[in-house]
């Protein structure tokens, strides 16, 4: 099988595992369902669950038990897309292809829209079955924590506060941001097979450096990609003034830096015994990526 049909094929199944969890069914409030599922339901890499299940698979998780988590990080990932674009964040129209939430369904619905998947997802992690249930407590807790304000709001805020001033603060920044979701899903994945606190150490080092890597690309094709392959907008980090990497290193050591990023995530993966094929590739395919 070769890399992309994997993908292509994790993507089917987290899509409609993702349509199930997310289906109203004729009530006053649907509007909130119907914006949050035009976004959730819109595509995307579906990076964060791949890494998840095949973290859980390297750890030898057995059956399908960790889709529903799996989703619930992607969950927890679009709700911040939504939120990210509104116009007291980064003020983006486009997303994942389509008009943004706000754009869609007005700003107020798109608040709730981001609130309706962040709690959600966590009564979706509660429904992971057939693991046992300390197992699944524990990367509900990882889970809350990288999203929380020690996490990915964290870093939200150090970034929306404009003020970062040199490549510590910028890296603190990315580690939180985009770092801190992806390094719970690969975590997630280990502790919901029962891995070793050594494996999630291991972890958490692919998942760090797949993570810069990943930021300082986005950054790169914010100035140099293409809208409609994207399906964001292109320029929005200058418009917003925003102390990205290519601003404050330049586009050519940012291009270095996303390949040492990576060969580091690689190098991580090395020190599991098992099978981690699928992971290199999609990390290496990662730092091309067009979109
Ligand atoms: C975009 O994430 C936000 C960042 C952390 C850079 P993705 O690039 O994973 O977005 P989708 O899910 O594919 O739309
Ligand atoms: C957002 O970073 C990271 C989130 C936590 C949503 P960006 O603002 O660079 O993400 P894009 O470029 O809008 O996808
Ligand atoms: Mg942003
Ligand atoms: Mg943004
Ligand atoms: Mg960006």
């Amino acid at each position: 099988m070769t890399i992309d049909s994997v993908i292509e094929e994790y993507q089917l199944k987290i899509d409609s595992r993702l349509e199930m969890l997310s289906a109203s069914s004729d009530q006053p409030y649907d509007a909130v369902f119907d914006a949050g599922r035009y976004s959730l339901l819109a595509g995307g890499k579906r990076i964060r669950p791949i890494i998840l299940l095949e973290f859980y698979k390297l750890f030898g998780g057995i059956d399908d038990c960790a889709y529903n988590f799996a989703c619930a990080v992607e969950m927890i990932h679009t709700y911040s897309l939504i939120h990210d674009d509104l116009p007291c964040m980064d003020n983006d129209d486009l997303r994942r292809g389509k008009p943004s939430c706000h754009k869609k369904f007005g700003e107020g619905m798109a608040l709730l829209a981001g609130d309706f998947l962040l709690t959600e997802a966590f009564a979706v992690c509660a429904k992971t079955l057939g693991i046992l249930p300390e197992r699944v407590l524990s990367a509900t807790a990882y889970l809350a924590a990288a999203a929380g304000g020690g996490g990915m709001i964290g870093g939200q805020v150090i970034d929306t506060a404009g003020n970062i001033v040199n490549e510590q603060m910028l890296f603190k920044m990315y580690s939180l941001k985009t770092c801190a979701l992806i390094r719970a899903a690969a975590v997630c994945g280990v502790v919901l097979a029962g891995g070793d606190e050594q494996s999630i150490t291991f972890a958490e080092r692919y998942a760090e450096n797949l993570g810069l890597a990943f930021q300082i690309i986005d950054d790169l094709l914010d100035v140099e990609g293409n809208a409609v392959t994207l399906g964001k907008p292109v320029g929005s980090d200058d418009k917003n003034e925003k102390t990205t990497s290519v601003r404050l290193l330049g586009a050519e050591r940012c291009r270095a830096l996303a390949e040492d990023f990576t060969n580091n995530a690689i190098s991580a993966l090395d020190c599991f015994d098992g099978n981690t094929e699928v992971l290199k590739e999609i990390t290496e395919m990662l730092l091309r990526r067009k979109k």
